[in-house]
């Protein structure tokens, strides 16, 4: 394809992700991940040998940039966002001259008879639109081998008690496919909870000092017209089997 087909494949979809395709193009996705999660994630500058599993991919960033990164094999899996808008990463992975592999599965069908098991799992930005988030980390951890990246909404920081909150409607970001914020003590407990033996927080958006001032000032009732504004954050979370 060339450059100025290329353009015109690109401006046919719907985009997620802003992905650099080459020859100049990228795609005008509303969520940028080169400055806004990558940075964030400790993904492994090396990940040659490694068979990485990309859970809900959407457009596919993160699958493709595991493969640049050296994975061996890569597998990109999705359902909601795959039923009507797979094109967009189907002519993604066709412009980069990709290799990532695809399977349409919901998160609650994964295990490894289905799809084996792999070295890395991204779990990026989809924990929080499930309705049962434990028994989703049950299924997460079946097709872990070894090492889980796990990307979330927090939302009750200001308590240290494992705490979710439950949204009936479209509480979070007025989207109604959003289920439950855990706290970063709730992440780690279920990560603890489906299998895994070791956790570690990489990055929070917010200064933890953020939350302790955030804190203080809820014990104030007057503020607490500003406490959805104060617990919300976005976590990045390692756990291994
Ligand atoms: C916020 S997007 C995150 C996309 C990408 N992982 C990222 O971090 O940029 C959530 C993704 O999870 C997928 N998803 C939501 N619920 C799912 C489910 N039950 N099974 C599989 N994928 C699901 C959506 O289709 C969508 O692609």
């Amino acid at each position: 394809m060339d450059r100025d087909q290329l353009r015109l494949e690109v401006e046919k979809h719907e985009w997620f992700h802003t992905i650099d395709l080459g020859q100049g193009v990228t795609t005008p996705g509303r969520n940028d991940p080169r400055n806004q999660t990558l940075p964030r994630l400790g993904l492994p500058e090396d990940l040659s040998n490694k068979t990485v599993l990309d859970i809900g991919a959407w457009d596919g960033f993160f699958s493709f940039e595991a493969e640049r990164r050296g994975a061996r094999r890569v597998l990109a899996t999705d359902s909601h966002a795959w039923w009507s808008r797979k094109p967009a990463f189907e002519l993604a992975r066709r412009a980069l001259d990709s290799r990532v592999e695809d399977f349409d599965i919901d998160v609650m069908e994964l295990s490894p008879d289905k799809i084996g098991t792999f070295d890395v799992v991204l779990f990026l930005g989809v924990l929080y639109h499930l309705r049962h988030p434990l028994l989703a980390l049950e299924k997460v951890f079946s097709v872990t081998a070894d090492h889980l990246i796990l990307e979330t909404v927090t939302d009750l920081t200001w308590t240290s008690y494992p705490a979710m909150r439950f949204y009936p409607g479209n509480e979070l970001a007025g989207d109604e496919s959003n289920w439950f914020g855990p706290n970063p003590a709730a992440v780690v407990g279920m990560l603890k909870a489906a299998g895994f033996t070791r956790t570690k927080i990489v990055s929070s958006r917010y200064r933890p000092l953020l939350h302790r001032i955030g804190r203080a000032i809820l014990r104030r009732d007057m503020y607490k017209p500003f406490w959805p504004a104060i617990q919300n954050d976005r976590i990045v979370v390692h756990a291994w089997r």
